[in-house]
């Protein structure tokens, strides 16, 4: 029987290995899902755990989960040809079970689904070093624990054989989104899947282009994140205003063109008193950053094939100056910022509206710049990314999953050729209906000392892009002044290179190739 349909023989459909949090929920899921599946970790008492919790969650049905104490153990409870899914760390991990398959006897028809936040380059190695031995294929997971448990957003790549196997196993587990609504069919009891609907799992493309896409993903949680933090760090210390007032504004955004999973945790975080102190808890969290990487990964590709990344590269910045906390106390005693200023209950009203329209538009820009990456990288790869794809299976699962994300499918199915998300006419709408409280909302935070880095650098990502004649005619100048490095001229075509002999008397024009 194939491992890609549910059976009811005494062998398992799945193999599953590494049952940290992620792992043990993602099974749990497939086991909801009919699948029966053979587990092994090398903690045998994560083993011993999930078994426990299939029973459970099973009742009087049979057992779905199948403990294994090795890996030779987890192949032989396996039908063949094998489907084995790993969620191990990212890194050498990944290669230490595949190694230990290897010696177990996997074959070659056999296929390997790594899950974890692996590096792209790291998949497209992989699937070169593993070839003959067996088929490694890809899907990159959005949605955390929950997420896992109940229906996380998939980015699968890979193999396109690999890809016919897994495809239900993934349709099952993932997401689901009403089709007409855009809107997530959420669930979360145990053995009940959300079985309608749209799953927010799709085949990304060649091996790399699955984790590649997540990678970008995470670079816009990053920025969203970050904006987020901004607008709540002008309410704080300008506005006055107190964490439960704050989560009370969030929630109120949280039923228009906000609405998104990260605004509705920031508020839940935001009314959570911390009990030692009886102070709200985000007064007790230090303030600093910690990082995984994968914001990281995404700042250095778009700097790498020169996407104008900013506002997901400078929350990454925005991360690694918070983790400066004792030069930052020290720096707060010497370095003076403006006066605070003094507002009526009107300006604070007006302040907050603008603020809102800030964080919007900042939005926007965070992610015109993760599809523009994609789309360069893309081209660059040679993979033939489908934007409306990639940004319905946002819509569900996944930790930047908004309302916002069915008007970026909506522009992309109208447009398949979309050069970038700003031009789209309802996303150029909606910015020109905002834009003066933006530019408002960015320049009061700048009087106020407030460091926004996020949304100031959307704004000028905005503007940038916006301008027909950028200052980079006098950098061009100034590189021919200093390095003879050329320029194009703008009433010539382009590709033709002129220098200017800067040192010679009449500073006379060569053309240099044409
Ligand atoms: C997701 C998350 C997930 C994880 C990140 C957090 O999509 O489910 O992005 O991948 O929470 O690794 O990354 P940082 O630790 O770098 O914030």
């Amino acid at each position: 029987m194939s491992s890609a349909v549910p059976n009811t023989d005494t062998l398992c459909d799945i193999g599953f290995i590494g049952l940290g949090v992620m792992g043990k929920n993602l099974t749990l899921n497939l086991a909801d899902n009919g699948y029966k599946i053979a587990c092994f970790d090398l903690d045998q008492d994560r083993v011993d755990d999930i078994v426990e919790q299939d029973k459970k969650e099973r009742g009087d049905q049979p057992a779905r989960v199948v403990p294994c104490q090795s890996f030779t153990e987890l192949l032989k409870k396996l039908a063949a040809p094998h489907l084995i899914i790993l969620s191990v760390p990212a890194g050498e991990p990944v290669d230490h079970v595949c190694s230990h398959l290897i010696d177990a006897g996997i074959d070659a028809d056999d296929i390997v689904v790594d899950t974890g936040n692996s590096l792209w380059t790291d998949s497209v190695e992989r699937e070169a070093k593993y070839k003959g031995k067996f088929i490694f294929f890809s899907t990159a997971v959005s949605g955390g624990e929950v997420g896992a448990r109940f229906g996380p957003s998939l980015m699968p790549s890979g193999n396109p054989y690999a890809w016919t196997r897994i495809e239900p196993v993934w349709h099952a587990a993932s997401a689901k989104v009403d089709a007409k609504t855009g809107k997530p069919i959420e669930s979360f009891t145990p053995g009940k899947p959300v079985t309608e609907g749209e799953p927010c799992a799709t085949y990304i493309g060649p091996i790399g282009a699955g984790h590649y896409v997540k990678m970008v993903h995470n670079g816009i949680e990053y920025a969203d994140m970050q904006l987020i933090c901004e607008t709540y760090h002008v309410m704080r210390e300008a506005l006055d205003m107190t964490p439960p007032e704050i989560a009370k504004v969030f929630r109120e955004w949280n039923e228009g063109e906000l609405n998104s999973y990260l605004i509705e945790i920031s508020a839940e975080v935001l009314d959570e008193i911390d009990e030692q102190s009886n102070q709200p808890i985000v007064d007790v969290i230090m303030d600093k950053a910690g990082q995984k990487g994968t914001g990281l990964w995404t700042a250095v590709s778009a700097l790498q094939v020169g996407s104008p990344a900013q506002t997901i590269t400078q929350a990454v910045f925005a991360r690694s100056i918070s983790s400066f906390k004792e030069e930052r106390s020290a720096a707060s005693a010497i370095l003076e910022g403006p006066e605070k200023m003094a507002l009526s209950e009107q300006e604070k009203a007006e302040w907050i509206e603008q603020l809102k329209h800030a964080l919007y538009c900042s939005k926007i820009c965070a992610y015109a710049q993760g599809f523009q990456l994609m789309a360069i990288a893309g081209k660059e790869h040679g993979w033939n990314l489908e934007f409306a794809e990639i940004a319905k299976i946002w819509r569900a699962g996944c930790i930047i999953r908004a309302v916002f994300l069915q008007s970026i499918t909506q522009a992309y199915e109208n447009n398949d050729k979309l050069t970038n998300l700003l031009v789209d006419p309802f996303f150029a709408e909606q910015i020109t209906q905002y834009q003066s409280d933006w530019r408002t909302a960015v320049s009061k935070s700048v009087l106020a000392g407030i460091p926004c880095p996020a949304m100031t650098s959307a704004i000028s990502y905005y503007d940038a892009y916006r301008t027909e004649v950028l200052p980079a005619n006098l950098l061009q100048g100034q590189r021919d002044f200093f390095g003879a490095h050329t320029f194009e001229r703008n009433d010539e075509r382009a590709g033709n290179k002129y220098h200017v002999q800067w040192s010679e008397p009449n500073r006379p024009m060569v053309c240099i190739k044409k």
